[in-house]
């Protein structure tokens, strides 16, 4: 009796659901109520996050013929991960691959019909892990394009089949003398040239098809003391370093391709004009002088004025492109501009870089960053190459790069690290660190996160 009743019961309910369904059916499409907005999907946090890429889900939306998934580098979706702006999925998730180890990515789906889209889901932010695989092995000069990519070597370095030969050959496309093409080394003592370093590394490049960057004509650093200590006139100091410029022009005329006319005029603190032998012995318009004496000496060659901290330090740089305007204003003959770029592994920042690289192309010069390599201990905070460390480094040349990559092709020259493996930078032998990995190769030759950083921002 007591089911029986419950049974009635349910079927008189079933039964008015039916009626009222029913009812509201008028047969006639104009009356059909308004369906409900598309709700939004629900996304779930990222799954089988790995070091290049990771699974993303998210919930079904009734009414919806399929999803549209974003996932971007920032936040705020303004630069995304290629093919990943509004990707058309059908399923209710996606498995992502091909994307960088150790970075941050932030994803939203939205679900669609042909009536409507509905709007975002939250954002999920996931970041992908550290890679443990082999660095790839592109080599840097392949894979760049548009721009040379430079070395800093020594003479002594460029024995024929040696590992360091072997590397420089497959990776480098122009070279810069490290210190043998400075005048100390050229010209020790008044008049007698010492030119057997600097031919054996331009004899190296010719052989070898290698770009020869030279580097320096004048730099207060490598004056020798002969011409620092100068007894004779200013006029007779001026002749002696015109003599000096057209001696080494004319004897590299067509080998090498460029040259760093004056390096690092411009002191840090208030970008006035450093004082140095030059500019006491010919004037503060040394810098112009010397241009016109290379000028004079190789009409073809390439003229950069080369400088460090110019994106860090906004005074030296605006000085640096006041002295440049002054040159170009006057007709003096300057083709580039080096940012030396010996920079550290959390500065300068994409915005720094950027501003500064703008002022060059601005200019219509040529851009060279002339000497890079990234500190990664610059606070002396660590006793070993952490892999935190490694992934930042890694992380600031891909910036570097990606920077530079993005110029006007006719602004671009090279981009040059300074030295190959770690253990022969600078910075360990004259800066006292050795606890620093600046370079792209490890001091056993292996291939460093940083070099996969290089052909990243080549992308
Ligand atoms: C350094 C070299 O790396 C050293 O080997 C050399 O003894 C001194 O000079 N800015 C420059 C480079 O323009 O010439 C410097 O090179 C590094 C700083």
């Amino acid at each position: 009796m007591k089911i029986n009743f419950k049974f009635k019961i349910c079927i008189l309910i079933i039964g008015s659901l039916f009626a009222l369904t029913n009812c509201t059916d008028p047969g006639d499409d104009s009356n059909i109520a308004k369906p409900i907005a598309l709700g939004s999907p629900i996304i779930n946090q990222a799954t089988d996050v790995n070091s290049n890429g990771f699974k993303i889900s998210w919930t079904r939306v009734y009414n919806a013929e399929n999803y549209e998934l974003d996932i971007a580098l920032n936040n705020t979706f303004e630069s995304y991960v290629t093919g990943y702006q509004g990707k058309s999925v059908t399923n209710m998730y996606e498995e992502v691959n091909g994307l960088n180890e150790s970075t941050n990515y932030f994803c939203r789906v939205r679900a669609i019909n042909s009536n409507e889209t509905s709007k975002n889901s939250a954002i999920i932010q996931t970041t992908t892990l550290e890679g443990n695989g082999p660095e790839p092995t592109t080599a840097l000069k392949d894979a760049s394009t548009t721009f040379m990519v430079g070395m800093a070597v020594k003479a002594q370095q460029l024995t024929n089949g040696s590992k360091y030969d072997e590397i420089l050959k497959k990776e480098f496309s122009s070279i810069s003398a490290e210190y043998e093409m400075k005048m100390n080394i050229i010209e020790p003592t008044k008049g007698n040239y010492d030119w057997s370093k600097a031919d054996a590394i331009v004899d190296y490049a010719v052989a070898n098809g290698i770009n020869v960057h030279g580097h320096a004509l004048v730099w207060h650093e490598s004056a020798p003391d002969w011409l620092k200590n100068y007894t004779g006139t200013n006029d007779e100091f001026e002749q002696e370093v015109k003599n000096y410029i057209t001696a080494v022009l004319t004897r590299y005329k067509g080998k090498v391709a460029s040259w760093d006319v004056v390096n690092e005029a411009i002191n840090d603190t208030d970008g006035s004009l450093r004082n140095s032998v030059y500019r006491e012995k010919m004037g503060d318009d040394f810098v112009a002088k010397c241009f016109e004496f290379a000028r004079e000496a190789d009409p073809d060659v390439l003229l950069f004025y080369n400088d460090y901290s110019v994106t860090t330090n906004t005074t030296k740089q605006t000085a640096i492109f006041n002295l440049i305007d002054d040159l170009q204003t006057n007709n003096t003959p300057i083709d580039g501009v080096g940012f030396q770029m010996h920079i550290q592994y959390n500065s300068p920042s994409i915005d720094q870089i950027k501003t500064a690289v703008d002022k060059a192309v601005e200019r219509d010069l040529k851009l060279h960053f002339s000497e890079l390599d990234v500190r990664v201990n610059p606070d002396k905070d660590i006793t070993t190459f952490t892999s935190e460390r490694a992934i930042a480094q890694k992380n600031k040349i891909k910036e570097v790069v990606a920077t530079y990559n993005a110029i006007p092709a006719k602004n671009k020259y090279a981009i040059t690290v300074w030295g190959m493996k770690d253990n022969d930078s600078w910075l360990i032998s004259h800066h006292n660190n050795a606890n620093e990995w600046p370079l792209l190769f490890d001091s056993n030759f292996e291939i460093k996160k940083a070099h996969t950083g290089f052909l990243q921002g080549l992308d």
